[in-house]
């Protein structure tokens, strides 16, 4: 199982970018989770990581900010009529784009090995998936807090503890960091995170942190 990163802040030699999020998950099943800013990125990134944007058993939004459901037309036009798992408030634009959409109102378990926060705050998920290390917990731009996020996760899986905290942690604070910190081995923050949370969590826990950037690729 792996997660491949098709687009992050972070840019990579070879790769597009933009400040944005998307995160494709191959396992039991394909899903992207959150479609970054534009479909061209994906596309041209995927092709150069080597994997196919189409057949994809469903896609996940974590809310609705234009650098996560950007690309999210083209993934719906190459994967007509797959689930689209996303916070309450759009449905008629994610239809548009081809997708069957779900509004997700609480937690849960949305697919099998996938759980979900529920919608935080009124409008960002997380989500949780089984792999062969435990628990990885994807996500978006963690509006509600991270924390916050990462135990309404383990709460709706079951799971005590998570393997990875994988995503944007919207420029947390050092307290937010020692929180997540007790609730993960792994920590990989990406996206809106921040470079003084990356330097934080690299220095204080040089034994949890993960860093990723555009193209990253995170076997499990
Ligand atoms: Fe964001």
């Amino acid at each position: 199982m792996r997660l491949l990163v098709l687009n992050d802040n972070a840019p990579s030699k070879g790769f597009l970018n933009d400040w944005g999020w998307s995160l494709l998950v191959e396992g039991r099943t394909r899903f992207l989770f959150d479609a970054d800013t534009r479909g061209e990125i994906l596309l041209h990134n995927s092709e150069v990581l080597g994997v196919s944007l189409k057949s994809l058993g469903f896609a996940v939004l974590s809310h609705w900010h234009y650098d996560h459901y950007g690309g999210l037309s083209l993934v719906g036009e190459l994967n007509p009529g797959i689930p689209l798992y996303a916070p309450p408030g759009n449905r008629m634009r994610g239809m548009h784009w081809g997708f069957q959409v779900r509004e997700v109102t609480r937690a849960g378990e949305i697919e099998a090995g996938v759980w979900t926060s529920g919608p935080l705050s009124g409008f960002e998920q997380a989500v949780g998936v089984e792999t062969p290390s435990g628990l990885v917990v994807i996500v978006g731009c963690s509006h509600p807090g991270v924390d916050r996020l990462t135990r309404a996760v383990l709460e709706a899986s079951g799971y005590e503890k998570a393997h990875l905290v994988i995503g944007g942690f919207h420029y947390p604070s050092a307290r937010t960091l020692d929180r997540l910190s007790e609730l993960t081995e792994f920590i990989a923050p990406a996206h809106c995170s921040g470079d003084e949370a990356k330097a934080y969590v690299r220095k204080k826990y040089p034994e949890k942190f993960v860093g990723v950037r555009t193209g990253s690729v995170i076997e499990l």
